[in-house]
This record gives structure tokens, C-alpha cells and sequence, in this order.
């Protein structure tokens, strides 16, 4: 077991070695800067923007709640290069108060990945997000913290009353969900993004910026990332039923490049914004689409996948859940518009003025398998 264990963080290791794709150098930023905290750095995002923070040589502040009993949740961060410069905290639950404050005391910069990643229709969705960025927020102004990363979602720029054909930029701003709609994330990642700009915008010593990733696949850095949003990759290798909404991708390994050229940029970009998606157009079935991917990089085995919402069975709903009253039932209104309809985004200010050189999809899906199924976490069929 412990062998096993062993092989897996030596395989960890490697792979961010050689994933991170950035120049291994000691940033003047990094030289000069406090130490970055990162919330959420369990999770899927945030342990790719500690790693990729670390490999610039950075000092990274971890909040991880729980960490101290359950080892698992941080197992894969210490085995990071240059993991001597990071310290794990114990503690930060956004539902708290004062929570951060201890990982925030004596922090330069803060990049805020921690958000209850859910979709549906529920209003804690946007209770948990709100309250949680205004707790994040207090322990920064507590800590004298004056750079400020936040992790929003193309979920704060798409919205459904465009003309069709409509090219999505960061000057859109997704004021078309509501928990009615049936998408309270939507709204949930809409105004995190919102009450963070306001908190720095009349503060000149103080700036923050946020990245709006689109749906993010690629390597693993532990068990708990297959089930993050790289699901859609292990759904590819097990001929899972995936979600065949509409996606555009992006890989992990930009996503944390972005983040951490983002707070390099500041204070110069204070308040701005950048979507952060690969250069292929988006796929109208989403997750579905990766499977044909995927059999051609990896000739020879199976991937099955599976709609979780049959075009032949969607065809049925879509009217039946216009119906008034019981409509809502059937389908809600996001469900219905968004499953059917695709949206592009430009990603040229993220390449342009923030410095993403992005992966193509083909990498980002051959390197994402290699990695789930190098380190034991699925079994290619
Ligand atoms: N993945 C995507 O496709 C995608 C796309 C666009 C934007 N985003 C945004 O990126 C961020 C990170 O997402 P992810 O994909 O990395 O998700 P993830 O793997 O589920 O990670 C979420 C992180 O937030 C933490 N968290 C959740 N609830 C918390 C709470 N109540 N208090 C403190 N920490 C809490 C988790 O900590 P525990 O381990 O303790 O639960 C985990 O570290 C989110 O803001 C999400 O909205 C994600």
C-alpha cells in the first residue's frame, strides 16, 4: 500500500515536472512578493496554481480545512517541486468567518479558487458563494492584503439573450440567469466576480482581477480531481453517460498559468478580465464529443461515452416543459435553452495581453488520460 502510494507521488512529480509548461524561473515578482495564499488549493484548480506558483518560486499559504486529520487532501501538494516553500493551514471554510485569517497574516497576494462547485437551481448555490467571497474578503482587508485573484467562470459572461452568433468577450456579463432559470451558479459566479471588483475599485493602493475559465480537463494531481471537473475524462475511459451541454475547454495547466500571470499583471490590469478557453470552437455535445477524441489518440481501447440527455428524448421535453406551471417540472428554462444552444468565446486578451499560449484539446485530453490512468485511478478498456 505504501509502495503504492510512493509510485503514485513519484508519478505526481513527474508529471508536473514536465506539465507545467512554464520557464522555471525565479520571478521578480515572486522575489519580492509576500507569500501568495490560495484558497480552494485542494482543489482541482488550486492545486494546479500552487503548483504552478511553487515551480515560479513563490512562497504559497494553503488553507486546507481538514488537512491536519485527513492527510489525503494535501498529499499530493507536498510532493510538489519546491513544496519546501509551501505551508498548509488548517482551516478556511468559507461558511466561517475569520477563518482565513491566520493563512491571510503576513500574505502579499491572494488568489481565491474555493467556491462550492454545484449546478442546479438552489439559492444556497449563491448564499455559499456570496457569503463565502465576503469572509474571504474580511480576512484580506484584515491581513493589509493588496492583490487580490479571483476565480470566476464563463458562467458570469454567457447569457441567452444574444443575437445567435454572438462572440462572448470579457465585456459581457451574464445578466440573463436566476435561481428561476434553474441557474443559480450563473448568478452565483456573477457576483463573486462583482462584490470583488467593487471592494478594490476605489481603493488606488489596492487591485483585483479575475480569470474566467470555461470547462477545465487535463492531468490529475489526485483521486479527488477525477471527480472535480476532469470527470468528463474518467467518464471517456469508463463509456460513462456525460453531460452533453455544450462545452468549451480548457486546459488545467493554462488555467493555472492564467491565474498566476494575472497576478503578476497587477496592479497594471486592476479590475479586468480575461476568459480563459482553449482555441477550438465550442463542442455542441460537450463531454460526448471528447470520446471520439480520445479513441483516436489511443487506438486500440474503448471509449463509449454516453448523453446524459438523448437528443431523441430532449426532443419529447423541450416542448412539454414550456407548458405553464408544470413545464418547470419537466426541464427547467437553463436546461432547456443551454443544453441546445452553443456559445464562442474569445480567448484573445488571455493570449494576447495576459501571455496563455493555449494547449490544444488533443494534448490537453492525451496528457489528462495518461495522467488518471498513470497514476492508477482508472484502467483504460
Ligand atoms: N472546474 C471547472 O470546470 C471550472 C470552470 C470555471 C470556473 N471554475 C471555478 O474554479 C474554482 C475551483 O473549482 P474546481 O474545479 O477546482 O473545484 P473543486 O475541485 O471542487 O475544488 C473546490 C475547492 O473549493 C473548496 N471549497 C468548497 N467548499 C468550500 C467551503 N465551504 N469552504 C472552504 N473551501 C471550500 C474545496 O475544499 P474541500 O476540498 O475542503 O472541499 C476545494 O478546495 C471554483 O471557483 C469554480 O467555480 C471551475
Amino acid at each position: 500500500m505504501i509502495k503504492a502510494i510512493k509510485a503514485s507521488l513519484a508519478v505526481t512529480r513527474r508529471q508536473v515536472k514536465s506539465s507545467l509548461a512554464v520557464t522555471r524561473r525565479q520571478t521578480n515578482d515572486a522575489a519580492n512578493l509576500a507569500p501568495v495564499v490560495v484558497t480552494g488549493s485542494s482543489g482541482y484548480i488550486g492545486s494546479f496554481v500552487v503548483a504552478e506558483l511553487l515551480s515560479r518560486g513563490y512562497i504559497v499559504h494553503a488553507p486546507v480545512r481538514g488537512s491536519s486529520t485527513n492527510p489525503n487532501k494535501i498529499a499530493h501538494l507536498q510532493a510538489l517541486p519546491n513544496s519546501e516553500n509551501l505551508k498548509i493551514f488548517d482551516g478556511g471554510d468559507l461558511t466561517l468567518a475569520g477563518s482565513f485569517d491566520s493563512a491571510m497574516n503576513g500574505a502579499g497576494a491572494v488568489i481565491h479558487t474555493a467556491a462550492e462547485v454545484v449546478l442546479g437551481k438552489s439559492q444556497s448555490i449563491i448564499t455559499a458563494s456570496v457569503e463565502g467571497t465576503n469572509n474571504v474578503l474580511k480576512s484580506v482587508d484584515k491581513a493589509g492584503i493588496n492583490r487580490f485573484v479571483q476565480t470566476s467562470s464563463v458562467a458570469a459572461i454567457q447569457k441567452y439573450n444574444v443575437p445567435p452568433n454572438h462572440i462572448f468577450t470579457e465585456n459581457d456579463w451574464n445578466d440573463w440567469s436566476s435561481v428561476e432559470k434553474g441557474d443559480a451558479y450563473g448568478v452565483a459566479k456573477t457576483q463573486a466576480e462583482q462584490i470583488v471588483h467593487a471592494h478594490f475599485a476605489d481603493d488606488e493602493d489596492r487591485s483585483s482581477i479575475a480569470v474566467n475559465p470555461g470547462v477545465v480537463i487535463g492531468p490529475v494531481l489526485s483521486k479527488a480531481h477525477t471527480k472535480a471537473s476532469a470527470i468528463f475524462l474518467r467518464d471517456c475511459i469508463y463509456g460513462n453517460k456525460v453531460m452533453n451541454f455544450p462545452c468549451t475547454f480548457v486546459d488545467v495547466r493554462d488555467v493555472a498559468i492564467g491565474h498566476v500571470n494575472a497576478l503578476e499583471k497587477l496592479p497594471e490590469f486592476k479590475g479586468r478580465r480575461f476568459v480563459l478557453v482553449n482555441d477550438e470552437k465550442c463542442m455542441p455535445q460537450g463531454g460526448v464529443e471528447l470520446g471520439p477524441v480520445a479513441a483516436r489518440l489511443f487506438p486500440g481501447h474503448k471509449f463509449d461515452v454516453k448523453p446524459q440527455y438523448p437528443e431523441s428524448v430532449m426532443k419529447i421535453l423541450r416542448p412539454l416543459s414550456r407548458i405553464p406551471l408544470l413545464g418547470g417540472h419537466i426541464m427547467d428554462e437553463y436546461q432547456r435553452v443551454a443544453q441546445s444552444t452553443p456559445i464562442q468565446f474569445s480567448n484573445k486578451a488571455a493570449r494576447e495581453e495576459l501571455g496563455v499560449d493555449f494547449r490544444s484539446l488533443d494534448v490537453t485530453v492525451k496528457e489528462g488520460i495518461e495522467s488518471i490512468v498513470d497514476q492508477g485511478f482508472a484502467k483504460l478498456k
